[in-house]
């Protein structure tokens, strides 16, 4: 597993550049007026910043941290907060922005805890999307793009902490 490094690009830099802002077009619609982005790190870095400088108008922004992927590129089902929010939800727009959603157990988990502080609406974002690893049912209004079943890197996606920095997302191989 150690020798996994990108080999093929799945999404260009443009292709995703051209995406985000869509993405930000369709959010900032739905909440021309008030809108509060929660990012989830590591991996929504990237994405959070793109997407937020293709927004007029008042957006505020805070960061949570969940541990994902212990090791490798198998989901341990396991989710445990790290970081949480610095500011509340009350009665605010919030917009969860996540990298990707695979067996959806990270986002259910986030869903649920962001919920029970009472936020006026409580939508989700997401680059990226696997659904044919789908282990629960969870809502995801925006999607950036729908992928297979494929370990992919880059635009903030690690692998092992590597490769976040690409400007494309590539599937990894030996
Ligand atoms: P889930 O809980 O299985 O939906 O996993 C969500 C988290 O797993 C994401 O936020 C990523 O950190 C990580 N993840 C899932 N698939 C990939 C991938 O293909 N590349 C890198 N990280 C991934």
């Amino acid at each position: 597993m150690s020798d996994l490094r990108p080999a093929e690009i799945l999404l260009s830099e443009e292709q995703i550049q051209k995406r985000v802002a869509e993405l930000a077009r369709d959010i900032r619609c739905d909440f021309p007026d008030s809108l509060h982005l929660v990012a989830v790190l590591k991996g929504a870095f990237i994405f959070l910043s793109d997407l937020v400088r293709h927004m007029v108008g008042q957006v505020s922004l805070d960061f949570m941290a969940v541990s994902s992927y212990a090791k490798g590129t198998t989901s341990s089902g396991e989710v445990r907060l790290l970081k949480d929010l610095d500011t509340t939800l009350d009665g605010k727009n919030v917009v969860i922005v996540e990298d990707i959603v695979d067996t959806g157990l990270t986002l259910t988990y986030l869903q649920d805890i962001l919920r029970a502080r009472n936020p006026r609406t409580l939508r989700t974002a997401c680059l990226l999307s696997k659904p044919s690893r789908r282990q629960v049912d969870v809502k995801v209004e925006y999607i950036g793009f729908t992928i297979e079943d494929r370990f992919v890197v880059g635009y903030g996606l690690d692998y092992a902490e590597q490769y976040r920095n690409l400007p494309h997302i590539a599937v990894v191989g030996s």
